[in-house]
């Protein structure tokens, strides 16, 4: 089994399109772990994005993650994390495929509807950031566990 982390942005929220997302994630068999509908601050989104902060669509990417609440999800299955990409699309939505969530909704790369892990560790890290550590939540929650 593998966990890995979605997040639905601003755009995809603004839009409505959290529902048919998790609809694709559900329909692919993958269990909804925990999830929560949040503003970022721009510390969160710079932390989110430290890799990428030389690149020249940085400053972009972090004032449009901040512009209105997204959807971070933890989604489990095997082969998750490489799943998950799969069910998004590449990451520009013009070579993203139909069928794919990128293929499906959108149309530029700046505003690309949806984000997941790339690798264990990104997960792993993303994970931590947006829900804290399994073991010592941040806050208390509703665990989907407890009703199955
Ligand atoms: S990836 O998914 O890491 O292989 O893609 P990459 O090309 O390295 O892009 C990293 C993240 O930056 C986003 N991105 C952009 N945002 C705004 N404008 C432009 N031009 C742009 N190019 C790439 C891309 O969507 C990746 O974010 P996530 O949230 O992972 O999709």
């Amino acid at each position: 089994m593998e966990r890995t982390f979605v997040m639905v942005k601003p755009d995809g929220v603004r839009r409505g399109l959290v529902g048919p997302i998790l609809t694709r994630f559900e329909q692919k068999g993958f269990k909804l772990q925990d999830l929560k509908l949040m503003m970022i601050d721009r510390e969160l989104a710079e932390q989110h994005y430290g890799e990428h902060r030389e690149r020249p669509f940085f400053g972009e990417l972090v004032s449009f993650l901040t512009s209105g609440k997204v959807c971070a999800m933890v989604w489990e299955g095997p082969n998750a994390i490489a799943g998950a990409r799969l069910l998004i699309g590449q990451t520009n939505p013009a070579n993203a495929a139909p069928g794919t969530i990128r293929g499906d909704f959108a149309l530029e790369v700046s505003e690309n509807i949806i984000h997941g892990s790339d690798s264990a560790e990104s997960a792993g890290r993303e994970i931590a950031l947006f829900f804290g550590d399994a073991e010592e939540p941040d806050i208390p929650r509703f665990n989907i566990d407890e009703i199955d």
